[in-house]
């Protein structure tokens, strides 16, 4: 799967969103989650993210480490539902994102 990493944190350009074909990128309160079990590891959404939030799990830089974490735990409650247009913009996220100090610029 692919990770959303900090630099999405605040920022939420939302561009990546547009380029999944299978809609596995959902929103949060403070940032954006790749539903890993529905992503296909398609790579689209990597190189239009402006601030580089996105990364293959296995090239997510050690700093952000916890990240590869927080997409999964985001997904705890919400399960797979197989889209995240049906499912729109959510208030939560979890606690290691939600304990960050504010972010971007
Ligand atoms: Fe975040 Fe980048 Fe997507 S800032 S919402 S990961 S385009
Ligand atoms: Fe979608 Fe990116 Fe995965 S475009 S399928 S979240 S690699």
């Amino acid at each position: 799967t692919y990770i959303i990493a900090e630099p999405c944190v605040d920022v939420l350009d939302r561009a990546c969103v547009e380029e999944c074909p299978v809609d596995c990128i959902y929103e949060g309160g403070r940032a954006l989650y790749i539903q890993p079990d529905e992503c296909v590891d398609c790579g689209a959404c990597e190189p239009v993210c402006p601030v580089e939030a996105i990364f293959y799990e296995d090239d997510v830089p050690d700093e952000w480490e916890p990240y590869v974490s927080a997409n999964v735990d985001f997904f705890v409650d919400l399960g797979s539902p197989g889209g995240a247009s049906k499912v729109g913009k959510t208030d939560y996220d979890p606690p290691f994102v939600k304990n960050l100090p504010p972010m971007g610029e």
